[in-house]
């Protein structure tokens, strides 16, 4: 099976236009999306209704910054000052038929196959962060049956790897810095990938990332794709939302 595989729009429509058309020519099975469509960036309907035009079969898990600008109460305590504030921005434009399609997107993990999952921050749980090896190592044990986790959340396109023998051969490597990164996944370790983001990247590189994986070969191709992030900045500022927001899309951090 072969999927496009995207995380972390942020109501960035604009990115997420650019992404789209530059998967569209992409042979695939299905979309697989990790969540946070919404949150942060001015476009939050746009973005909804694009995901909900989607051609072919859609794969959603829901990210944390989706259940808050849904119910508050379920975390935005946890958040800080400018998601709060985009958070309760978006809950205000979100228009009714955009809510009720973003409150079924269900939460992670889903499996693509039995032993491939998606979610968005960790399998155990979608709040949580992969950032260390030992983040790293209790994901890799919630889910003792993947080969092949995806996740989202940390914006940051990464993999973990660990050796199915012994298990304590972990790797970590940053996937950026090239238009395109291929990869093939071996049978004999274990996965913990992050496509990037789309909507917000934060590896300082501030182009929009994705991923293509073909299962049958364990063959991963991460993308960057460029687009006006001027104008989603612009937007930002307009809405009248902190500016930081439209700043950090510039910057890629
Ligand atoms: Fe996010």
């Amino acid at each position: 099976m072969r999927y496009v595989i995207f995380s972390d729009v942020h109501a960035n429509i604009e990115a997420l236009t650019a992404v789209l058309a530059h998967a569209a020519r992409k042979r695939k099975d299905a979309w697989v999306f990790l969540g946070d469509a919404v949150g942060y960036g001015a476009a939050p309907n746009q973005v909804v209704e694009r995901l909900r035009r989607l051609k072919g079969k859609l794969v959603a898990v829901r990210g944390n910054h989706d259940r808050v600008v849904l119910d508050p109460a379920s975390g935005i305590e946890f958040f800080n000052d400018h998601a709060k504030l985009a958070a309760r921005w978006t809950s205000v434009v979100l228009h009714p038929g955009n809510r009720r399609w973003l409150a079924g997107v269900p939460a992670g993990p889903l499996w693509l196959e039995p032993h491939i999952a998606a979610c968005h921050g960790a399998p155990q749980d979608e709040d949580t962060y992969i950032f260390a090896d030992s983040d790293a190592i209790e994901a890799f044990a919630a889910v003792p049956q993947a080969w092949v986790v995806f996740f989202g959340h940390s914006h940051v396109p990464c993999m973990y790897s660990l050796q199915r023998e012994g298990g304590k051969a972990l790797s970590f490597a940053f996937l950026k810095g090239a238009d395109r990164i291929e990869l093939f996944l071996s049978r004999e370790s274990r996965y913990l990938i992050n496509v990037g983001a789309v909507g917000q990247p934060r590896d300082r590189d501030w182009r929009p990332a994705y991923g293509v994986f073909d299962s049958d070969r364990g063959k991963l191709t991460i993308y960057r794709v460029v687009y006006d992030a001027h104008a989603a900045r612009k937007r930002i500022l307009d809405a009248g939302l902190p500016q930081i927001l439209g700043d950090r899309l510039v910057r890629g951090y």
